[in-house]
């Protein structure tokens, strides 16, 4: 059997959504976007149902808000690894989308972690509240958005900047601004 190191990143993270497909057989499950060879790793909560229905991370509306404003900092889309922390869509008897619960947060943070430690980002990007929350960062959105913080993740310290969720910037425009410069910090992290 081959050892951890021998394997290619792509090889290890089948491994790691294996698991998850096998721990969650009932579930439509939506993994990441991007190559894991990015330096840049951004993190959201779950998926929508768009997200749901074509299979990848942050393609829906709120998606789009992202790779818009990361156009007008100068930055593609294209350069980034995406993930969510939840790896399906939370949903109540009806189908109606659900925000996460910490007990659906805290069942695949170990899974995220290992995650994390293949594609060994340079610099980790959390979107919104609930994935600030699920990296184990205290604090309110209001005091951490923009800023870098450095936390042990596993056993590796990993720069983290927390940004506002877009599905927020759509509900409350008057924050684009914001938005927009948090994402142009991206450039002078890497
Ligand atoms: N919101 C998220 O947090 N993740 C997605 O993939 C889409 C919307």
């Amino acid at each position: 059997k081959m050892g951890q190191n021998q394997m290619t990143k792509e090889q290890r993270l089948k491994n790691i959504f294996d698991a998850i497909k096998k721990a969650h057989h009932d579930k439509r499950l939506v993994f990441n976007d991007g190559s894991p060879d990015m330096s840049v790793m951004i993190i959201g909560e779950a998926p929508g149902k768009d997200e749901e229905m074509q299979g990848k991370p942050f393609i829906g509306r709120a998606g789009r808000l992202f790779n818009t404003t990361l156009e007008k900092v100068g930055l593609k889309r294209s350069n980034f690894y995406v993930t969510n922390i939840v790896k399906y869509r939370p949903q109540d008897g009806l189908g109606k989308t659900l925000t996460p619960t910490p007990e659906e947060i805290e069942k695949f943070r170990p899974m995220l972690e290992k995650e994390i430690d293949v594609v060994s980002p340079k610099l980790i990007v959390v979107l919104g509240r609930i994935s600030m929350m699920g990296l184990g960062i205290d604090g309110t959105m209001a005091s951490n958005h923009g800023q870098l913080i450095n936390k042990k993740i596993g056993t590796i310290d990993r720069k983290i900047l927390v940004v506002y969720h877009p599905a927020a910037i759509l509900r409350n425009i008057n924050w684009e601004p914001i938005f927009r410069e948090d994402l142009g910090k991206i450039i002078k992290l890497i």
